[in-house]
C-alpha cells in the first residue's frame, strides 16, 4: 500500500498509461480522480478499480478547456477531502497534422499545444493551491524521448509542447519545493498504448523493437510503475527530475 491515504487526479486515465497508473495506484490504496474525455473509456477505467475494491470518482472533460481541469480538481476535493498527486498524463499525437513547421497550420499548431502543454498549466494552476493547503504532493508531468532527441518524422507542435514540459519541471520544482511540492517528469520511449495504435502494425513493432537495446515495446504498465515511484514518499528528495523509460533506445 504504497499510496495509502492518498488521493490522485489522473489527466488522460481512460485508455493507456493513465488507465494503468489509475488502476495501479488504486491497488496501492491511492483513491482516483478518472479525468478522460472519453466517458466510455473513463468509466471503464472506474469499473476497473471498483472491482479490484478500490475508489475512483469519473470526471468527463477536456485537459485543454480552463473550466472543465478546474471542475475536476473542485469535485474531486468534494469527494475525497483533498489532492495529493497531480498526474498530468492526458497527450495526443497526430502524425497527419502535426508536422514540420514548414507544413503545420497554425490551427493544427495551437490544437497541439493546448492538450500537450496547456492541459499541464491548469492542471498545476488549479491543483497546487489544493496540494499547498495539504502541505505538499506530488505532481507528475509526462514528456517524451522525442523532446530528447526529436523525430525523424517531425512532428513540431508535439516536440515542443513536450520540451516545455521539461521548463515547467524545473520552473515548478523551484517554485514550490519549499512547500513540500515535487515536480517531477517522466520521458516515454515507444509504448504500445492506444495512442500509438493507428501508427504500428506486427511488422513496424518489429522493427522498431529491433531499435530498442531491450528488443521490445514498452507497455503501459512501464510508465505507470515509474509513475508510481514518483507519486510515493520513496521519491521525496527527487524534485526536478527528470526519469527516461524508454528501454535503452535514448542510449543507443
Ligand atoms: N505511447 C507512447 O509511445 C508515448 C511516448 C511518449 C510520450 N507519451 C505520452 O504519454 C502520455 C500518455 O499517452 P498514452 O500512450 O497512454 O495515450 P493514449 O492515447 O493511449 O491515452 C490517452 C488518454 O488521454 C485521453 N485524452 C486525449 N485528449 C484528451 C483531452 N483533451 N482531455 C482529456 N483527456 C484526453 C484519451 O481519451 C485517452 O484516454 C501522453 O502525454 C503522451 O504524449 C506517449
Amino acid at each position: 500500500m504504497r499510496l495509502k491515504d492518498k488521493v490522485a487526479i489522473i489527466t488522460g486515465a481512460g485508455m493507456g498509461m493513465g488507465r494503468e497508473a489509475s488502476v495501479i495506484f488504486a491497488g496501492e490504496g491511492a483513491k482516483i480522480v478518472v479525468f478522460d474525455i472519453n466517458e466510455t473509456a473513463a468509466n471503464e477505467t472506474a469499473a476497473l478499480i471498483a472491482a479490484d475494491g478500490g475508489e475512483a470518482l469519473v470526471v468527463v472533460g477536456d485537459v485543454s478547456k480552463e473550466a472543465d481541469v478546474k471542475a475536476a480538481i473542485d469535485a474531486g476535493v468534494a469527494k475525497f477531502g483533498k489532492l495529493d498527486i497531480l498526474y498530468a498524463n492526458a497527450g495526443v499525437l497526430n502524425k497527419k497534422l502535426d508536422l514540420s513547421v514548414i507544413d503545420t497550420t497554425e490551427e493544427n499548431w495551437d490544437r497541439m499545444q493546448a492538450i500537450n502543454l496547456k492541459g499541464p498549466f491548469f492542471l498545476t494552476k488549479h491543483g497546487i493551491p489544493v496540494l499547498k493547503q495539504n502541505g505538499g504532493g506530488s505532481i507528475i508531468l509526462v514528456g517524451s524521448i522525442s523532446a530528447l532527441v526529436g523525430f525523424t518524422l517531425a512532428q513540431d507542435s508535439y516536440t515542443c509542447a513536450k520540451g516545455a514540459l521539461i521548463a515547467l519541471t524545473k520552473s515548478l520544482a523551484i517554485q514550490f519545493g519549499p512547500d513540500n511540492i515535487r515536480t517531477n517528469i517522466i520521458h516515454p520511449g515507444m509504448i504500445d498504448t492506444p495512442l500509438q495504435a493507428p501508427y504500428l502494425n506486427e511488422d513496424k513493432k518489429k522493427a522498431i523493437a529491433a531499435e530498442i537495446p531491450i528488443r521490445r515495446l514498452g507497455v503501459a504498465s512501464d510508465i505507470a510503475n515509474a509513475a508510481l515511484y514518483f507519486a510515493s514518499d520513496e521519491s521525496t528528495f527527487c524534485n526536478g527530475a527528470e526519469l527516461v523509460v524508454d528501454g535503452g533506445f535514448f542510449a543507443g
